[in-house]
């Protein structure tokens, strides 16, 4: 056996949402409600894209990934160099703790939220501190007063998976103000494009005035790109430039980089797909409160459903029998919003909270395990 590093058996191990196989005709039919993808296929402006970028994959890809960067650097009214790419959002997460945590520092986050933090923590030989939720929420003042000397990074996943709710624009400036210049803070806004303010405010209005905030964008979710793999962060230009020491080259492909681009010019037609996604969010959050579920107001394109693990386990099994695919925890169940046809047969499965085992859930998150995680 070779030696490994110390704590390398500790990184928890990624738990991607349950999937049923394409290929398999048992899976006909199966609503994937579990891992927060878009529903639907790539617009065929963004096929052919891909197409045209597959014809020349023989080639590396621009390493600096120069024409999407320029784009993006318009579309958010920033400079190019502020801004860095990644193979998904989950690259850039990964930069942010090589280039800050190492053994002895601390990592803070709210828990539950995206448990890659947690793996991201844990390879930087850093130690992962835990802020609870309270009402399914950031808690901001609580965790301001967990900041210490050894803080590196602080993660505000915003909205926050997997209960889908939002930090607003007062508490996001509360906890920058109380954090330490030194200490780096990666507002994760992977689901940002279906949220509304004012629940919601984004970290890139407030780039100006934190020089150690980085703002984390994905073409995985509202632009539909999840299997292609490209997400992005804007951030100060000195910290952009560090970033980039940690990025692994080439990792966003040719024919990621021209469907990102694509994607931006049908920017209006990916826009009324996130409208529509955010109706149909809102009309299963109404049905579910008619049925007397208690639900945090969500403002991604997933729902948080608070539930014991039996519960859970249940309500699991329900959709499982309408061929519906969803994501359980320890302390509940996230659903992902799916097409209007998907979410009537998740509604059905669903029913009234009164047919199932009591719950015992609080609204803080103390018992949640780590491990095992969304996507
Ligand atoms: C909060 C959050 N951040 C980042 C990611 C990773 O996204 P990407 O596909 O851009 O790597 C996810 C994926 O589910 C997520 O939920």
């Amino acid at each position: 056996m070779i030696r490994v590093r110390t704590g390398i058996d500790g990184v928890p191990v990624y738990g991607a949402g349950r999937r049923g196989s394409v290929d398999d005709p048992a899976n006909q039919g199966l609503a994937q409600l579990s891992s927060n993808e878009s529903p639907f296929p790539p617009l065929p402006s963004v096929s052919d894209a891909i197409a045209r970028a597959a014809a020349g994959v023989n080639r590396y890809p621009d390493i600096d990934g120069t024409v999407l960067r320029a784009r993006l650097a318009g579309a958010h009214g920033v400079e190019e160099d502020q801004i860095v790419l990644g193979c998904g959002s989950i690259e850039v997460c990964h930069q942010a703790a090589t280039i800050s945590a190492e053994p002895g520092t601390e990592v803070l986050y709210a828990w539950p939220t995206f448990p890659e933090y947690t793996a991201i923590t844990a390879l930087a030989g850093a130690r992962a501190r835990r802020v609870p939720l309270t009402g399914w929420r950031h808690d901001v003042v609580a965790m301001a007063k967990a900041v210490t000397e050894k803080t590196r990074v602080v993660f505000v996943c915003n909205p926050n998976n997997p209960t889908g709710t939002a930090v607003g624009g007062a508490e996001l400036a509360y906890l920058l103000d109380a954090i330490p210049s030194w200490c780096l803070v990666v507002v994760d806004e992977a689901y940002a494009e279906f949220a509304d303010a004012p629940e919601f405010s984004s970290g890139l209005e407030l780039l100006g005035t934190y020089d150690n905030l980085l703002v984390l964008r994905t073409f995985s979710k509202a632009y539909g790109l999840a299997g292609l793999r490209v997400g992005y962060g804007i951030t100060s230009v000195e910290l952009a430039s560090l970033l980039r020491l940690a990025k692994i080259p080439f990792s966003v492909g040719s024919v990621a980089l021209a469907a990102a681009v694509a994607s931006i010019d049908a920017g209006s037609e990916l826009a009324a797909r996130t409208a529509t996604i955010k109706a149909e969010r809102d009309r299963v959050a109404n049905h579910l409160a008619g049925l007397g579920w208690n639900l945090p107001s969500s403002q991604a394109n997933f729902l948080w459903i608070p539930a014991s693990e039996a519960r859970a386990d249940a309500l699991e099994r329900r959709c499982a029998e309408r061929k519906v695919l969803v994501r359980k925890y320890p302390d509940g169940m996230r659903i992902t919003i799916g097409t209007e046809e998907e979410n009537d047969r998740l509604l059905g499965a669903l029913g009234s909270p009164d047919d199932l085992p009591p719950t015992n859930v609080a609204a803080t998150a103390t018992s949640f395990a780590g491990g095992a995680g969304p996507s």
